[in-house]
């Protein structure tokens, strides 16, 4: 099988063209290497896949359509795995007009592609954050989702319903994907776990956002690309409704929304405890507000996607975090001084 991989020198894009070249597909990735953080961590990623012969890479901006329509002619893709976008809840507060152009016009490029070569099965990343502040748990994929509370969220929602009327008015088979805080090695420097164990290994004392209170579901990458593997087999189509779970297939397009997560919050004092564990080093704590457009709890419901794949993510955190501080240890060691350009 060929895979168009979107994000693919990003973190989970990385992870995902990865696993398919080692199942044996040939992939071209598609990335536009933005500075959102640290370039050096992309190339390093690239770096890796370009020793696979079946793996091509094409570097440009998913708004570019003729950019990307210049990727699908290097090798017409059967499925493609859209993953790149401006991610990160706290960044869109500050650059709202990256996530417009990335998530929204970048996600229609991506669309209009499908329209043009017909995939198989297209799957697209949205995000837990879509949920908002849902007081009802767990979160499920028909719960509303209709008040997002950052425009990241906003984006992804937005993309989301952009490829339901694609799907339904061009019959393209499409999976969004909804992740919910995806951790583990080669993982973001802007999320929590990196600039955490960055932080404590330096000494430095770690911002801990809602005063602690707050959980999340995390999902470890090596279960979120099983999950993703699965999913890409599972073309929505009637033949699959699922009778016995609430299932997103909708009624006017071969189309689905699926959780990707375990269904186990971690508190986050606990991730933080995970994470001295591993360093052996106690963490100095600075307290501080939830941040604007953060929620304080995710939650996934992870029926609809056991019910699909017979799977789960089940990494216990402390097995995920050590692995990230394995990789971190061996990635710091290699690059000494490895400046981090996360945004202030
Ligand atoms: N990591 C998580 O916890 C998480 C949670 C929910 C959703 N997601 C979604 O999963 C996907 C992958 O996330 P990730 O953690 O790997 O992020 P990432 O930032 O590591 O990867 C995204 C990649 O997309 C590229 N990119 C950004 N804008 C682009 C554009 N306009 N044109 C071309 N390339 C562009 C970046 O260079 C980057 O390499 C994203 O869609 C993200 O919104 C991630």
């Amino acid at each position: 099988m060929h895979v168009l991989v979107t994000g693919s020198a990003g973190f989970i894009g990385f992870h995902l063209a990865r696993r398919l070249l080692d199942d044996g597909h040939s992939v071209t990735g598609f990335d536009g290497m933005t500075s959102y953080y640290d370039v050096a961590l992309k190339q390093d990623r690239l770096a890796l896949l370009e020793r696979s012969a079946d793996f091509r890479f094409v570097q440009g901006m998913l708004e570019d359509r003729a950019a990307l329509a210049g990727a699908a002619r290097l090798r017409e893709p059967e499925v493609i795995v859209h993953l790149g976008a401006q991610a990160g809840v706290r960044y869109s507060i500050e650059a709202p007009q990256t996530y417009i152009e990335s998530n929204l016009m970048g996600s229609w490029s991506v669309l209009e592609l499908a329209r043009e070569i017909a995939p198989r099965h297209l799957l697209m990343a949205s995000t837990s954050s879509v949920y908002g502040a849902n007081a009802h748990i767990p979160f499920g994929e028909c719960d509303r989702a209709d008040e997002p509370l950052s425009l990241y969220a906003a984006t992804k929602k937005g993309m989301e319903a952009m490829a339901h009327s694609y799907a339904h008015l061009f019959a393209i088979p499409s999976t969004m994907f909804r992740f919910f805080t995806v951790y583990g090695p080669w993982g973001r420097p802007d999320m929590a776990l990196f600039k955490f164990v960055d932080a404590i290994s330096a000494g430095r004392p770690i911002d801990v956002y809602g005063h602690g209170r707050m959980a999340r579901d995390f999902t470890f990458i090596g279960d979120l690309i099983e999950s993703i593997v699965r999913l890409i087999g599972i073309v929505p189509d009637e033949a699959n409704r699922q009778t016995a779970v609430a299932d997103t297939l909708s009624r006017n397009a071969p189309y689905r929304v699926v959780n990707i997560a375990g269904g186990h919050p971690t508190p986050l004092m606990d991730f933080i405890a995970a994470i001295e564990a591993c360093l052996g080093r106690k963490a100095a704590l600075n307290m501080m507000e939830m941040q604007p457009g953060d929620v304080p709890r995710t939650f996934a419901d992870p029926a609809l996607l056991k019910a699909l794949t017979g799977y789960v993510p089940g990494t216990p955190v402390t097995a995920g975090v050590r692995a990230f501080v394995d990789w971190y240890r061996d990635y710091r060691r290699e690059r000494v001084a490895m400046p981090l350009s996360i945004p202030a």
